[in-house]
């Protein structure tokens, strides 16, 4: 056994000696998932909310595109399912994706009656952009490209004015609570300005996001450091499919910059991706050229660099024109002019990076997961919308939908207030050699850039592995008392699962590609579930789910 089937808690703790919190829902993480699972919440009982960092620091305040949503007339939630399952490469559940598409344009009334802004047109209706995937337009946006933005504003807002909702900023969760028969009761937490809590908890929503910051190369921001995914892990939940991460096709790639996303929906203003000499990377491809699902428009770019040794591929909108390009995309003409880049008269210079975490916590259609009082919504979780391959914009509905169904799950489950028992972890300080945290932090990034990235190698991935057991045998068994410390123990918890996971997947679907295994196997593993301490050959195998509803 590694250290990653041993270690349940993260520090050594006894409940007892720690100031006690007591609230019906504990909802863990602030973006779009948490808050609409905490306004849902606070309509039955008391909630806290808490927020690693500031409340507006979110993956979800970054989002760029929009909302996808049927609420044109001439959609319809059909389409919108049958695009999700076609971009999902076989491994969507159709129930869940049935329940995302038929309930997520009541969640965009809902967002407009809590007063979110939406770009509209000169009728007056929400302006409908088009993204990879989709057969039609149907991204709501706001703003041009600050979606994330306006929808984050708006449920921050409708939170603080909601009775009983406690917002708890930079209040970290490190560990989750349950009892010996494995019902999930609350969480330890840390704040840099009241030290561990503990924060009792009838139910627990698990929010938290994903776990981008595990790559060199990401469009994620700072916090998305997979925290949630390894508290559940340590906790015995199952998780489920964590080798899908997806690899947004356009992030910016100038040296020392940060990779700033660059929308989607440029494309879907008829951008194209070309390469130094204006060759077009997408035209032949797909019949949906550079629209085409995330992970083909990827996987073209990262053929095309490997053919032509080319270090990035371009975006070209200079067919919009500057002035258009900054009328529709305020931010990422500012965001662009700070390089010099006009994105309406030069080519942006782009790379994919990874964008999002598919796999997760596996969880039933209403948020349950494999403990009792846990739920969880939102990138952390694993429902099946989103099958091997996510649809463009289909996240933030997500996290709406199911960010709602978890508390309507909690309720019906009706459980009873935990009783504040005496909880001791059973971690153990141990004296280990000095760490540099920065330094393993950025070899284990760098790692699963090159081994567990666009394109796998079964001899690779085995090899990563044994690195990434060896470093948890001393990395793991350190106690610290910082976020920094508590946050690479995180990502080399999640690294090494999906790394496991992608090692597992002898097969290429979807965002997960093996070059010593290029086709789809149509009779392979179906989803790979695996919790702590079930070993390779006992892992919960379950079959291809069908795409049929
Ligand atoms: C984008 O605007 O391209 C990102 C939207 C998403 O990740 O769904």
């Amino acid at each position: 056994m590694t250290p990653f089937d041993l270690r349940r808690h993260l520090i050594p703790f006894r409940s007892q000696l720690l100031p006690h919190i007591f609230t019906d829902t504990l909802v863990i993480g602030s973006g779009v998932a948490g808050l609409r699972a905490a306004i849902e919440a606070a309509q039955h009982g008391d909630v806290v909310a808490l927020a690693k960092e500031a409340i507006d620091h979110s993956n979800s305040s970054w989002a760029q595109g929009g909302i996808a949503a049927a609420i044109d007339a001439n959609d319809s939630p059909q389409s919108h399912f049958d695009d999700t399952l076609r971009a999902g490469a076989g491994l969507c559940e159709a129930r869940a994706v049935r329940t995302l598409v038929e309930e997520g344009p009541a969640e965009i009334e809902q967002l407009l009656a809590w007063g979110m802004r939406v770009d509209r047109n000169a009728a007056g209706q929400p302006q409908l952009g088009l993204e990879g995937g989709h057969g039609r337009a149907r991204i709501i946006h706001s703003d041009g490209d600050a979606t994330g933005r306006e929808l984050m504003r708006t449920l921050i807002a409708h939170a603080r004015a909601t009775p009983g909702i406690r917002l708890f900023d930079r209040c970290f969760g490190v560990d989750l609570l349950s009892t010996s028969s494995g019902r999930v009761t609350g969480a330890v937490t840390w704040s840099p300005r009241y030290g561990l809590q503990i924060i009792w908890a009838r139910a627990t929503i698990l929010a938290g996001g994903g776990a981008g910051q595990v790559y060199r190369e990401t469009s994620n921001p700072r916090v998305a450091t997979g925290d949630a995914l390894a508290m559940a892990w340590r906790a015995g939940a199952w998780m489920r499919d964590l080798e899908f991460m997806q690899f947004h096709p356009t992030s910016l790639y100038i040296a020392g910059a940060p990779r700033h996303l660059i929308s989607e929906a440029v494309r879907g203003e008829g951008a194209v991706l070309v390469d130094r000499r204006g060759q077009r990377i997408m035209a032949g491809r797909h019949p949906q050229e550079d629209l085409a699902p995330r992970d083909v428009v990827t996987r073209g770019i990262v053929e095309h660099l490997a053919g032509s040794g080319e270090p990035c591929a371009h975006l070209d909108a200079r067919h919009l024109g500057s002035a258009k390009f900054a009328e529709r995309f305020p931010s990422l003409a500012s965001m662009l002019a700070g390089y010099g880049i006009d994105g309406g008269r030069d080519l942006m210079p782009v790379h994919p990076a990874a964008h999002y975490t598919i796999g997760g916590v596996r969880t039933d259609v209403d948020g349950r997961t494999s403990l009792t009082g846990l739920y969880a919504c939102g990138e952390v979780a694993a429902n099946g919308v989103h099958g091997a391959n996510r649809l463009a914009s289909n996240s933030l509905l997500e996290g709406l939908v199911f960010g709602r169904r978890c508390v309507g799950a909690a309720l019906k489950d009706s459980l009873p207030d935990p009783v504040p028992m005496h909880i001791e972890s059973r971690v153990q300080t141990v004296v280990a050699g000095e760490l540099d945290l920065a330094d393993v932090r950025s070899s284990l990034r760098s790692a699963m850039w090159r081994n567990v990235g666009i394109v796998r190698h079964g001899a690779k991935l085995a090899d990563c592995l044994d690195m990434f057991a060896f470093w948890g045998r001393y990395a793991l068994g350190s106690v610290f008392d910082t976020p920094e410390g508590w946050e690479t123990q995180n990502l080399l918890t999640v690294g090494h699962l999906m790394t496991r996971a992608a090692l597992e997947r002898r097969e290429s679907r979807g965002t997960h590609q093996r070059l010593d295994a290029p086709e789809e196997d149509s009779a392979g593993p179906g989803h790979i579930d695996w919790r702590t301490g079930v070993p390779a050959s006992q892992r919960h195998a379950v079959g291809v789910i069908g795409a049929a509803s």
